[in-house]
């Protein structure tokens, strides 16, 4: 279903004061720099539409989750700098994202100059979509671009109740993150996989639910994949699980089994980990194989292996998927047409101690190799999750993707069929 909004392409924006809204909540790094400035490059095609339409632009946008209005760590000034680099133009920066500077500052901006507020949430009002300080920012301008998709599944005043002051519509990344994943999700070429990774359960449990519905296999990894194998009754040691989810975990496991009993789904769980005592690059791993494929030991056969190679010990953590795990993720999908990505397979941040690849990261490389037609056959691509995107990027690998989504949250809960109120608020088409 194509999107449904009006766009900027769809009305007269010549020589307008516009209020465009980003989501440029950036990384930064201990001296202040950006760490990673895919949300801006993503937020350009945009702006550059609007400085040819000789729009005056004000952008608006929050950066993290500032505690008091003086916290500097969340200030948008390295956002301005990094703007202008990337557009190779001067962009303005106002102390305020209200008030009667930044007033005279968005009235004195001339068509093709841009001025970008200060962090929205350094106000309360922003997160409580409060409709005067709405409409306070509406105030600067004669017309609303919403393109922060990363922020739409938020109803905040900067996405929800600004659009009641003023005619909003949506900007060209908006339309293109909608428009992508909604059309993935309803109409997958198939066969489509799902690989989730990630920490929590309970944060993906409606697009899991979801994927069980539509996708015709579903492979699940990192720290999640722990507390599903808790439900099935596997030894985790002292991995990352959440008790508090088993019974959540039991009732997806439940959900998956009888949609494979209807017909041909797979909701595959690892087989096998990477495991060691501590997070750590010197940390000693281990492969374990619950599944207990290892039939007999490489070195002695016909002999058996103890019986500690199919179990997890007490003072151990599964860290990574194992290699027939990968093997089997990575085949799987040299049969897909569809692979959507949210969330690694392994610790991937740990660094290596020797080589390229850390000693949890070669799961997740292994799939994104296979991903990525290493193997041969290349499947449509869609990338999203803030620690995912982070992951591409760190490999330098965004280009090779059909769709890296500058979503987390909102990415998850348009893959899970929920409205964005975000999006609801902009005129219909
Ligand atoms: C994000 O990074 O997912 C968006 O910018 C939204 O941020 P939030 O989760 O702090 O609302």
């Amino acid at each position: 279903m194509a999107f449904s909004r009006k766009t900027i392409r769809d009305i007269d924006l010549k020589g307008k004061r516009v209020l465009l809204r980003a989501d440029y909540n950036v990384p930064i790094g201990a001296k202040g720099e950006i760490t990673d400035d895919y949300r801006i490059k993503k937020s350009l095609p945009t702006i550059q539409y609007l400085l040819e339409q000789k729009c005056s632009i004000i952008i608006c946008s929050h950066l993290g989750r500032p505690e008091t209005p003086n916290d500097l760590s969340c200030t948008l000034k390295p956002v301005a700098k990094r703007l202008g680099q990337l557009l190779k133009r001067e962009v303005q920066f106002a102390n305020d994202c209200i008030g009667k500077e930044t007033e005279a500052a968005a009235q004195a901006l001339q068509p093709g100059k841009i001025l970008l507020l200060e962090n929205l949430r350094y106000y309360e009002a922003e997160e409580k979509n409060d409709k005067e300080f709405a409409k306070q920012l509406a105030g600067l301008a004669e017309i609303f671009v919403q393109d922060g998709f990363g922020v739409v599944h938020r109803a905040h005043a900067s996405t929800e109740a600004v659009t009641q002051f003023l005619p909003s519509v949506a900007g060209l990344l908006l339309e293109n993150e909608v428009d992508i994943i909604t059309d993935v999700m309803e109409n997958p070429k198939r066969p489509f996989m799902a690989i989730v990774g990630g920490a929590k359960i309970s944060d993906k449990i409606d697009i899991l639910n979801r994927l069980i519905d539509i996708a015709d296999v579903v492979a699940v990894g990192g720290a999640m994949a722990n507390t599903f194998l808790l439900a099935e009754g596997i030894e985790v040691g002292k991995s990352k699980a959440e008790q508090e989810d088993l019974p959540l975990a039991k009732e997806i496991i439940e959900k998956a089994k009888s949609r494979s009993n209807k017909g041909h789904f797979i909701f595959y769980l690892p087989q096998d980990g990477v495991v060691a005592k501590s997070l750590d690059k010197n940390a000693q791993t281990r492969i374990v194989d619950w599944d207990a494929h290892i039939i007999a030991e490489v070195e002695n056969y016909p002999k058996r292996p103890p019986r500690e190679s199919g179990l997890v010990a007490e003072d151990e953590m599964i860290l990574d998927i194992g290699p027939f795990s990968g093997a089997f993720i990575a085949g799987s999908m040299q049969l897909a047409n569809t692979v959507i990505w949210n969330g690694a397979m392994g610790v991937t941040e740990t660094p290596s101690l020797n080589g390229p690849v850390g000693p949890f990261a070669h799961g997740t490389d292994s799939i994104v190799d296979a991903m990525l037609g290493e193997y041969g056959h290349k499947p449509f691509t869609v990338a999203g999750g803030g620690d995912t995107v982070g992951y591409i990027e760190d490999h330098k690998l965004v280009n090779q993707f059909n769709h890296v989504s500058t979503g987390g949250g909102a990415s998850m809960e348009l893959m899970s069929g929920k409205k964005l109120p975000g999006v609801e608020a902009l005129l219909d088409k």
